[in-house]
This record gives structure tokens, C-alpha cells and sequence, in this order.
């Protein structure tokens, strides 16, 4: 038995991925999920075509600064994909339903492969500002879960991915090694927010085997894991999560990823290779 998305779940967002397949996104071949300041790594040419989520019927809009809000259509070396360019986060007291849409909208338009990005803070030593990360497995630190979007109440095993990923990670580092960029491998944990984390919370989440923190993704990924689709997801390092008096400014981590666009361009041009070529 699969678990089954909640019936109300598809009637809702059936109406959203009705609207856009009778637009340009309806030739979209993949989507992606752009975090923070995320989407500025496209440049001005890639970008095909774009409508604020506000014209696409059932769907949510977005309300944090550096989530515009936007999709995009994007042409990533002749593969058309749609970018939602701004996620819903746990923070803004939405439903889980709701901050997994995208994955869903995704899904009910046919599309069986999404790249995953965000901004996070490092917890690995090793790992700095402008790192990317693939991320290897997740630690879920929201409590909250997945029992609203599906149905059927299902023991499905928890098969780890980390054995596929650390797959994709050695195929995306090597294509990425040539020009340059260093990809890291790690465990990404994710709590609500929208606080940063204390200097208690740090060095327990560090105990506890973590990478990188951030605010999003484990819910998205795992929906995604459920529907069977085919992910890469990737954290941008914005910060490093010392265990030292700091201060992490949203701001801050903004301008690491303004700093960073060409780089994550390269990630996201060489998985879209990786999962349709
Ligand atoms: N903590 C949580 N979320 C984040 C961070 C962080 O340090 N940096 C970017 N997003």
C-alpha cells in the first residue's frame, strides 16, 4: 500500500496545476524550489517567463523579504524548468500542507523530478560561508509531520536515501570540481524559526550530527520522498552556527547569497543535467 495524498489536498491544488498547464509551465520539464535570495543566481537570460503566485488559483503567496513570491519559467540549457521562486515556511503559522504546495503542485502537473535549495548555517567546522552542501539525510526538528497530506495511515520503512546520495554527490562533484567549486556533503537539521538558533540549541544540534540548520526542506523532501519523485537538494551555507556570542542578521544571509549566485547557477545547471540528461 502507498500512502495517498489527502483527497481535499488534490482538489485544491488540482485546480492550481490545472491553471498552469495551460500555460507555458505546462512544457516545464522539472521544478525547483529556490530559497532565500535564491533566485537572483538566474541571470537576466535565463529567465523565459514569469507570473507572481497571486495568478495561480489556490495557492499560497509568500510574505517573508527575499521571497519574492514569483514562478519562473527558466531555460537551464534548453530543459525548461519552473522555479518557484520564494518558499512557505512553518514560521508564517501556515499549514504543513501548504508549505509543501509546491512539491505537490509539482507532482499533480506530472513533473517527477525537483531540485530543493535553501540557505542555512553551518554546524560542521569545516563547512563556510558560500559552501554548497548536498544534503545527505535530514534531521526533523519541527514536529510536525506529513499525517495532514496523506491519507492512508501506512508503517512505511524509512528507507535512508543517504546511500543514493552520496551517489549524486560524487557524480554533482566531480562536474563541479572542474570550474572550481568544492561541493560538501551533510546531514541538514530544520526547526521553525524564525529565530536563529542559541548557543544551547547549536551545540546540541552538533551532537546530535548535524551539518547545517536551517527553516525548511525536510517536510518538502520528504513529501517528495513519498511521491517516489527524484530530488537533489542543497543547502547554501550563510553563515557558520558557532557556538560563540553571534549575531545572524536575515540580511546577512541575503548578501551571502547574492555573494554566491554564480555558484549556485553551476549547482542547479549541472543536477538539472544530472536528473533529465
Ligand atoms: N539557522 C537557521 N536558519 C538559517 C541559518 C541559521 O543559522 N542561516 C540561514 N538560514
Amino acid at each position: 500500500m502507498t500512502l495517498k495524498l489527502n483527497n481535499k489536498i488534490v482538489t485544491k491544488y488540482t485546480k492550481s496545476s490545472e491553471y498552469l498547464s495551460n500555460t507555458v509551465f505546462g512544457d516545464a520539464e522539472i521544478s525547483i524550489t529556490a530559497g532565500s535570495g535564491i533566485a537572483q543566481s538566474f541571470l537576466p537570460d535565463d529567465i523565459l517567463f514569469s507570473i507572481p503566485y497571486h495568478e495561480i488559483p489556490n495557492f499560497p503567496t509568500t510574505s517573508v523579504e527575499g521571497h519574492a513570491g514569483d514562478l519562473l519559467l527558466i531555460n537551464i540549457n534548453g530543459v525548461k524548468a519552473m522555479v518557484f521562486s520564494g518558499r512557505f515556511h512553518l514560521y508564517e503559522g501556515i499549514e504543513v500542507s501548504e508549505t509543501v504546495s509546491q512539491i505537490i503542485v509539482s507532482y499533480l502537473l506530472g513533473l517527477r523530478n525537483h531540485i530543493i535549495t535553501n540557505a542555512a548555517g553551518a554546524l560542521n567546522e569545516a563547512y563556510l560561508p558560500g559552501d554548497l552542501m548536498l544534503i545527505s539525510d535530514t534531521l526533523n526538528f519541527t514536529s510536525r509531520d506529513l499525517s495532514s497530506v496523506f491519507d492512508s495511515i501506512n508503517f512505511r520503512q524509512n528507507i535512508s536515501k543517504q546511500e543514493k546520495n552520496l551517489g549524486i554527490y560524487k557524480k554533482l562533484n566531480a562536474i563541479l570540481t572542474t570550474i572550481g567549486i568544492n561541493l560538501k556533503f551533510g546531514v541538514y537539521a530544520a526547526v521553525i524559526g524564525p529565530n536563529y538558533e542559541t548557543r544551547s540549541e547549536i551545540r546540541m544540534f552538533r551532537r546530535l550530527g548535524a551539518d547545517a540548520v536551517g527553516m525548511s526542506t525536510v517536510l518538502e523532501l520528504a513529501t517528495a520522498d513519498i511521491l517516489e519523485m527524484n530530488t537533489i537538494a542543497c543547502s547554501l551555507i550563510t553563515n557558520t552556527a558557532k557556538e560563540i556570542p553571534q549575531l545572524v542578521t536575515h540580511q546577512e544571509v541575503m548578501d551571502l547569497a547574492l555573494k554566491s549566485r554564480l555558484d549556485v547557477r553551476e549547482f542547479i545547471f549541472a543536477a538539472t543535467k544530472l536528473l533529465i540528461r
